[in-house]
């Protein structure tokens, strides 16, 4: 099995902290680790792992791998293509080492996951699904209808679990990031998972699917790995050709199309640190529910979230609210509108 970690997202959604230069992974938002540390720690022990970023973070990366003494090739995109092409270059580079028929186990590198034993027993359980040609996601039952992820409704009566004596059912629909009335309607419908970001599946069946759906992306994928030269650890993939790829996800390439999906449902506290409101979430609380971090004094103060990175920031009298304070830039946001925190990173983009 080899890790494959998909690193090179904006992070948006966490300015101001999370920036173009320093995006969230690199980050320790949840411990003393970076996310993106973090994700390898919690594999255990594992010879290699393949990590996709942007040429940009190189050495962010590989320094983060090197405190961690994890031996790492590091795919260096030119740009950001999404993820079907970033899985597609660890993919190829998996078959032309002849390890075409290895499984990579695909992780995002910005996720927090409570319970790493069950993390680790429920990848053990999809490597025979994989092996056999599935395409593994790891599915986790749904608290609200977030619309922001992607949802998988599983065939309870094809379940698969007699022969492989596991909980793994055939995926009937795989709909990414629906509106909100339909993922209301799939709650309340009920038998629907989050897709979890997470994927097991054999290289050469990754690339088989995506030639059938993308057969753009697979070309552009190809001609941007073809003698790629590897220098320390980093593979240099052929700028010219990769930016000439199409910009798309696996969910939408391959995931919703593909009939040979396979949902392993995961229950081990799972959640995606998406946004400042998922990160109070699940964070520690004072008694008035605050979360408060650095040099902070919160007055009558309640569900907030405040952080101060280098002076004191005080609040008095306010409810809900989300106060990060960087060196150059402060946010001042109401907690229910977080999401929308990317529509400032817009702006500040088209000023220039
Ligand atoms: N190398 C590379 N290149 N990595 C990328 C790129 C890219 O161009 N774009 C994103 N990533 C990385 C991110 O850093 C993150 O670790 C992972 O790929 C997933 O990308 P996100 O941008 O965070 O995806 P998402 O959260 O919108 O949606 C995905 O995750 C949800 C769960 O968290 C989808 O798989 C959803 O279906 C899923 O529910
Ligand atoms: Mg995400």
């Amino acid at each position: 099995m080899i890790p494959v970690i998909m690193a090179g997202g904006s992070g948006t959604r966490l300015w101001p902290l999370s920036r173009t230069q320093y995006p969230k992974q690199f980050l320790p938002l949840n411990s003393d680790l970076s996310m993106l540390q973090e994700t390898v720690s919690r594999l255990g022990n594992v010879d290699q792992v393949s990590l996709i970023c942007n040429e940009e973070h190189r050495f962010l990366a590989a320094e983060q791998m090197r405190v961690l003494d994890q031996p790492c090739s590091i795919f260096l995109e030119p740009v950001g293509r999404n993820t079907a092409p970033a899985i597609a270059l660890a993919a190829l580079k998996a078959v032309n080492n002849g390890q075409g028929s290895e499984c990579l186990l695909v992780l995002a590198a910005d996720h927090v996951i409570e319970n790493e034993l069950i993390f680790q027993q429920v990848i053990a359980q999809a490597e025979p699904l994989a092996k056999e040609g599935d395409l593994v996601t790891f599915g986790i039952v749904p608290t609200h209808p977030e619309t922001g992820y992607g949802y998988i409704k599983a065939d309870v009566e094809g379940q698969k679990s007699e022969a492989q004596k596991t909980e793994a059912y055939p995926v009937a629909e795989f709909v990414e990031k629906p509106d909100l009335a339909t993922a209301e309607s799939y709650l309340s419908e009920g038998g629907y998972y989050w897709n979890s970001g997470m994927f097991m599946f054999r290289a050469d069946r990754y690339l088989e699917e995506l030639g059938k759906f993308r057969p753009d992306i697979l070309e552009a994928c190809q001609k941007a790995m073809a003698d790629t030269a590897t220098d320390m650890d980093f593979v240099r993939v052929k700028a010219e050709a990769f930016e000439a790829c199409p910009d798309e996800s696996v969910d939408y390439a391959v995931m919703e199309k593909t009939e040979q999906a396979v949902v392993l449902p995961l229950d081990a506290g799972w959640s995606d640190v998406g946004s400042w409101a998922a990160l109070w979430e699940i964070k520690d609380k004072d008694a008035s529910d605050n979360v408060l971090n650095g040099d902070v004094i919160a007055h009558s103060t309640t569900k907030s979230f405040v952080m101060s990175s280098d002076r004191l920031v005080t609040t008095l009298g306010v409810d809900n609210l989300i106060v990060v304070d960087t060196p150059d830039a402060l946010l001042v946001a109401d907690k229910s509108r977080i999401q929308d925190v990317k529509k400032i990173v817009a702006d500040i983009k088209a000023a220039g």
